[in-house]
Formats: structure tokens, sequence, C-alpha cells
């Protein structure tokens, strides 16, 4: 993917993931930004996952992309993040590469799974200005433990972990050690790779849905930025329509506890 960037960039983008309209976020007082708890930098609160709906050879899904892409990004500002599977210099020499970048916004971890995991490389990385913010990222919830130890351990600025309305784990165990360490929270599959659409297939958003969400995508996701721990959620989509759906979760209402209550519930019947 090509992608042209300015020295300040505003987006997510995660694994090839894109984000979110930097520019509307300097002029557009009411959209929901986070501040990046390390830096206080903010960011727009919607961002573009693309390590699974973009990883395709098929060339109507690639020529759609840049559609995507167009829909997210207001100007050529993006706030780039990406993942290695080992603190591997050749790996990330080639991942920069592919960006067209000599340093990404935010360098993570992927998928840890020791407890002993060092981050020693990726902060001696971000010293020498090879990214701006370092993370960990897991989906297995069999590695929450794991990711639990590194992320008080090593205090890295972000945590990139599963967290939809069906899929509430992280609640419980990792969202207050994030707070406690001050690391900022993207929410990887915030649609559970499209499950919560499934689940919902038919049905109308209920009316007191509707105070502050006229779509269904609007409803997943401002359940999640209604938590103030969470500093960007992530979806991936192949759709400009579905980018701008997504975008619009920044805007209008976010649901109060009684409301997020009710969302759960209201999940939880289905
Ligand atoms: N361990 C890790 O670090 C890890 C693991 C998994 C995922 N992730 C991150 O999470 C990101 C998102 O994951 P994901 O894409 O697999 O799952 P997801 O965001 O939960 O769901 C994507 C699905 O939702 C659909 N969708 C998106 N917006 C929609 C809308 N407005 N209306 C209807 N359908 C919509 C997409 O279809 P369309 O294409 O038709 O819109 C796609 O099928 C990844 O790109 C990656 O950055 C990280």
């Amino acid at each position: 993917m090509t992608i042209r960037m300015s020295r300040r960039k505003f987006a997510v983008l995660s694994g090839a993931a894109l984000l979110a309209p930097p520019a509307l976020a300097q002029t557009d007082a009411s959209l929901v930004t986070r501040a990046i708890p390390s830096s206080g930098e903010r960011l727009p609160a919607v961002g573009l996952g693309t390590a699974q709906v973009f990883d395709t050879a098929n060339e109507a899904t690639r020529q759609k992309v840049a559609v995507v892409l167009q829909a997210l990004i207001a100007r050529d500002k993006l706030f780039i993040a990406t993942k290695l599977e080992e603190p591997d210099a050749a790996e990330l020499k080639r991942s920069l590469a592919r960006l067209k970048t000599a340093q990404v916004d935010l360098l993570q971890l992927h998928n840890v799974r020791n407890p002993r995991q060092s981050l020693a490389q990726f902060k001696d990385w971000k010293a020498q200005g090879m990214c701006r913010y370092i993370g960990i990222t897991s989906t297995f919830h069999g590695d929450f433990a794991a990711i639990e130890s590194v992320l008080g351990r090593e205090k890295p600025d972000f945590v990139q972990i599963d967290y939809s309305l069906d899929e509430r784990t992280v609640e419980k165990r990792i969202l207050p050690l994030a707070s406690e360490v001050k690391a900022g929270v993207l929410t990887a599959l915030p649609f559970g790779r499209g499950r919560l659409f499934r689940a919902v297939r038919g049905k109308e958003i209920p009316d007191w849905g509707r105070v502050f969400a006229d779509s269904w995508a609007r409803f997943f996701l401002k359940y999640l930025l209604s938590d103030p721990r969470i500093t960007a959620v992530i979806p991936g989509t192949s759709d400009p329509a579905h980018m701008t759906d997504n975008l619009g979760a920044m805007r209008g209402p976010l649901p109060d506890a009684d409301q997020r209550l009710r969302m759960v519930a209201f999940i939880e019947t289905l």
C-alpha cells in the first residue's frame, strides 16, 4: 500500500491499519478525540485496522482499499501503527521500507505470549527515532496473563487488545492495568470480525439506542468509546461507505453508564 505521510500524523494504522481524519480532529471540536496517556498527544478515536480485510490478492478488494483510505484521510496525515512478531531489526527495516517512511508512530510487539518478554529493543528503537511510541498486542485470551505481566513491568505506551460489546473480558483484567500504567488502549476486533453484525441481522436498533447511534456500527463502536480508557477503535473494512459509517461514531453523544448496561443486556439476549 502506498501511503503519503507528512510529519504530523493522526490516524492509527495497525498491521496495516489506517486512520482517522486528522484535519477534522483539528477543526471539529465535536469529534471524539483521546489523549495518548504517555504524551498527551490527541488522536481521533476511530481509525482503521487493515490486518485482515486488506490482506488479500483479490484485485477488486485492493481497488476498494484506495477509496476506503480516501474516506478516512482528510489530508495526508496519518498516525501509523504497525506490528512485529519479534524484535527483529531486519523485519522492522522491511516494514519501514514497505510503508515508505523512516519512522512509524507506533511499533507494537505482536501477540505477546511470554510473560518475561522484554521490550528493551523496542525502547532502543524508540530512542533512535524509528518509532514514536511502543506497544504490545494480543487477541488470544490464553495469553492475557502474559500481556498483564509485560504491561505491568515494561509499561509500553499502548496495548492493543480484543474488545467488543459481546467480548468484554478486558474490562475486568486488562483495562484497569492499562489505566494504572498509563498505557493507551487500541481495541482490535471491535466488531468481533463481523460477528456483531451477524447477531443483529434483520433487527432494528432499539429506540433507546437511537438516541446515540443511527447505525449498528456506531452502536457497537460507541459502546467501546464510552469507556474513557479506550484511546482508539480500529475496525477493519474494505468498504468506503462502512469507513464513513465507522468514522461517524466520533460524532454525537456517547452512551452513559446506564445505557451501557442496557447495551450489554440487549446483546446478551441475542
Ligand atoms: N493480535 C492482534 O494484534 C490483532 C488480531 C486481530 C485483529 N487486530 C486488529 O484489529 C483490526 C480489525 O480486525 P478485523 O477487521 O479482523 O475485525 P473487525 O474490525 O471486528 O470486523 C471487520 C468486519 O466488520 C465489517 N464491517 C466493518 N465496518 C462495517 C460497517 N460499518 N457496517 C457493516 N459491516 C462492517 C467488515 O466488512 P466490510 O469489509 O464489508 O466492511 C469486516 O467483515 C485488524 O485490522 C487489526 O489491526 C489485531
